[in-house]
């Protein structure tokens, strides 16, 4: 059996699947219908498969299988399904594969700091081959959910707080996943998860209740799905959350309106785990089988490891509750997305004919991933210059400090069920090569783990320090601290590696923070002791090259943020895209807490939108990320100053790399509706273009703003665009100054 490869396929015809879907539905028995919307946690460790298992197969009670890993078994499994099942209607097996299968690339969050969708599609092609080697032909990824609480354990998953960037690089996930025709045996079905609106569980708590207004689900939150379902995705996942009162695994405007009337998705949706259970236990319900009938009827096609739909769905179209042209409908979904896959061409996977999981070809892929995922957030000038990039000749010594400098395991991040830590390489082992015979490294991780408490390493990290010529400090966040339901309601660094980095700072041998965290961290309390800060997400596998690299120069730093970077917890939520208010914030309105006279009585102060005891501004702004060249961007024009409302806008601006080294850049397009008939956004990134630039080299862009990006949603929930002025800034992140201004008119009548 040869390995049908992307190249080798071709796309089915729309109607010979739908003909085919069709002739199987009409020879299907109710029984065997619900079988197909039933996904069951595989029942073994890899041993063999239980009876009672493979009898419900055999049965075609079960139409999906997750979790189940290894070759032999999963091809045992589709052998039953297909030659000893009446219908042979093969299975989907699926798995988290999130940000790699056993090569783990930067988690997604750190993956969007590279703003580069063909490198995200890379990543995804690399984990879809590898997962699909084993048997998988289902991830239960991209994650699309808009991230804009940190404190939220699942922000690590999330391709970052802003529309736009997580649109492009969730659509480049599902076409790396599902590749250029997915019926392909290394092409693996794309899941768009947790529709909708996950990321805005209240207080960062994972799994608690959101509160989204409509005209936020729709700009904010819905865009992200829409793209995943407009590059192909073939599935979504509903979300845990109660949304607005309505839980979306029972949310019929979200499942049916928005996605199947809107959006024309023909697809399935399958709910999360246990999440159709669960509708009892949030109070929608008093049973699993109104359960059932909820979901059923808003439009979840598959139920994920609970029985609802098993046990119940078969009574409730006997008593013409739900009614059997709604079971036909999702029954059709699924053998739709299953035809589409090829299932029933090619159930089966032969390891031997794909590459070898965790080759040095899908390694290298992950070092470049990390690489452009690396964000250098401050680098200050020290007597000799910038403190990064390290010249590893000039240095005689260098202490290399914290928790994270030798933890392969904790630097591959959440969502790695089927990773080797074997195939990890940390910072240490990287800088050892780097460094042989060029300097000395004295080691004092100085504490055991990110939350541990203990002091008593420190004299031997300060001494260390003392001793050499820059202290490495490798800190952040242990892996488990990050993913589903591992919240923290303090987002600062935990543990003591506080005072750790502020008893090496005070030896004032010149300090680098290398930050490995599956959240933004608010690091305001350290970043003043600290002369360069490398932000690394968990990187991954590669990180330690990756790291290496950076600090050394061998590789320039490109990554931009994804998220916001607050000060303090306490300044969450805090993004650009926030609206201004009535009383925004000024510099001159700020009234810091330690400003106030002495028992000041009811004194006005400020009367603008602020906290006392932060500065407004976030620590590091979306968009940010510094180099080791010097970008200088000028000459802001418009093809046009006016242009009719659904005309094409065309912007010019010139980039010059003014420093002494290559470098990328991602430069950005940001847009502001000064008056409309609803309030918008301060800056809304519109586009943006990673532009790679020589020494001295000069090169002016071109975006061009379809008429659609102009469109808000207005006050009747329906996309619009108003006449007026609009401002347009393009720069290196959501603060920049150049600027030009655009009149929108009427459209003169034809
Ligand atoms: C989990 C997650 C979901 C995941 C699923 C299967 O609870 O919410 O993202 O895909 O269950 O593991």
């Amino acid at each position: 059996m040869s390995m049908a490869t992307t190249a080798e396929v071709t796309p089915p015809d729309a109607g010979a699947v739908e003909a085919r879907v069709r002739d199987l539905l009409a020879r299907m028995t109710l029984s065997e219908k619900i079988g197909q919307l039933s996904q069951v946690n595989a029942p073994w460790d890899g041993e063999d498969l239980p009876e009672d298992f493979a009898e419900a197969i055999r049965r075609g009670w079960i139409g999906s299988v997750l979790n189940a890993v290894g070759v032999e078994q999963v091809n045992e499994m589709q052998r039953i399904a297909v030659e000893e099942s009446r219908l042979g209607i093969p299975l989907l097996v699926g798995r988290d594969v999130i940000h790699g299968f056993r090569t783990v690339f930067p988690i997604p969050l750190g993956q969007a700091a590279s703003w580069n969708p063909e490198l995200i599609r890379e990543g995804a092609r690399i984990a879809a081959r590898e997962a699909a080697s084993t048997g998988i032909n289902w991830t239960f990824a991209p994650m699309v959910d808009i991230g804009r609480d940190p404190r939220w354990g699942r922000v690590a998953e999330c391709l970052g707080e802003d529309p736009l960037l997580a649109s492009r690089l969730g659509a480049a996930m599902v076409q790396g996943f599902q590749g250029d025709d997915l019926r392909a045996d290394d092409a693996i079905v794309a899941c768009a998860k947790h529709f909708a609106g996950y990321g805005a569980s209240e207080s960062g708590k994972d799994y608690a209740a959101t509160n989204i207004p409509e005209r936020e689900l729709r700009e904010v939150h819905l865009p992200p799905f829409r793209a995943a379902v407009d590059a192909g995705c073939q599935t979504l996942m509903a979300s845990f959350s109660d949304l607005d009162g309505i839980p979306a695994t029972a949310n019929h405007f979200l499942m049916t309106t928005v996605l199947r009337d809107e959006w024309g998705f023909d697809g399935f949706v399958v709910s999360d785990w246990d999440s159709i259970h669960q509708l009892a236990i949030h109070g929608l319900t008093g049973s699993d089988r109104e359960s059932a009938y909820e979901a059923a009827m808003a439009g979840v096609d598959m139920e994920m490891a609970s029985r609802c739909y098993i046990e119940h769905l078969e009574r409730l179209v006997e008593e013409e509750r739900v009614p059997l042209e709604r079971i036909d409908q999702m029954v059709a979904n699924v053998l739709r997305v299953k035809f589409r896959a090829g299932a029933f061409e090619s159930p089966y996977r032969d390891s031997a004919l794909f590459p070898a999981l965790g080759n040095d070809e899908h390694r290298a892929a992950a070092y470049e991933s990390a690489v452009q995922s690396g964000v250098l957030l401050k680098n200050d000038h020290g007597t000799a210059g910038p403190t990064l990039p390290l010249d590893l000749d000039a240095l005689d010594r260098i202490a290399v400090i914290g928790p994270l400098t030798d933890a392969p395991g904790e630097q591959l991040g959440t969502w790695i069920f089927d990773a080797d830590a074997s195939i990890s390489t940390p910072p240490l082992a990287s800088l050892r090569d780097a460094c042989d015979g060029r300097c000395e490294i004295e080691v004092v991780r100085g504490l055991e783990t990110t939350r541990d408490r203990r002091h008593d390493a420190f004299p031997a990290a300060v001494a260390a320090a003392q001793a050499a010529d820059v202290a490495l400090l490798f800190v952040g966040e242990d892996a488990i601290l990050s993913g589903e339901a591992h919240c923290r309601a303090d987002i600062s660094l935990p543990g003591a590696q506080e005072a750790l980095i502020e008893a090496v700072a005070a030896t004032g041998t010149p300090v680098v923070l290398v930050i490995m965290a599956g959240r933004p961290l608010a690091l305001e309390s350290v970043t003043g002791f600290v002369d360069a800060v490398l932000y690394m997400w968990h990187p991954g596998c590669m990180g330690g090259p990756a790291i290496v690299d950076l600090l050394t120069g061998r590789r320039n730093p490109s990554g931009k943020l994804p998220i916001t970077l607050p000060r303090v917890t306490g300044q969450i939520p805090i993004y650009y895209a926030h609206r201004r208010t009535g009383r925004p914030p000024t510099p001159e309105s700020f009234v810091y807490i330690d400003d106030i006279p002495p028992h000041a009585q009811q004194l006005s102060i400020g009367n603008t939108s602020f906290h006392l005891d932060v500065w407004f501004r976030p620590l590091f702004s979306f968009g940010h990320g510094m180099s080791y060249t010097d970008f200088r961007y000028e000459r802001l024009r418009l093809e046009r100053d006016s242009v009719e409302i659904g005309q094409p806008v065309r912007v010019f601006v010139d980039l010059v790399n003014e420093g002494d080294r290559p470098g990328v850049e991602v430069a950005q397009l940001y847009l502001h509706d000064q008056v409309a008939s609803v309030t918008r956004p301060v800056r809304e990134l519109k586009d943006f273009q990673r532009v790679e630039l020589e020494p001295g080299e000069r090169r002016t862009l071109e975006f061009l703003l379809p008429p659609e990006a102009f469109a808000f949603i207005g006050r009747d929930m329906k996309p619009r665009v108003e006449p007026g002025r609009f401002s347009l800034w393009v720069g290196r992140d959501s603060d920049a100054t150049l600027r030009v201004e655009l009149e929108l008119t009427r459209e003169t009548r034809a």
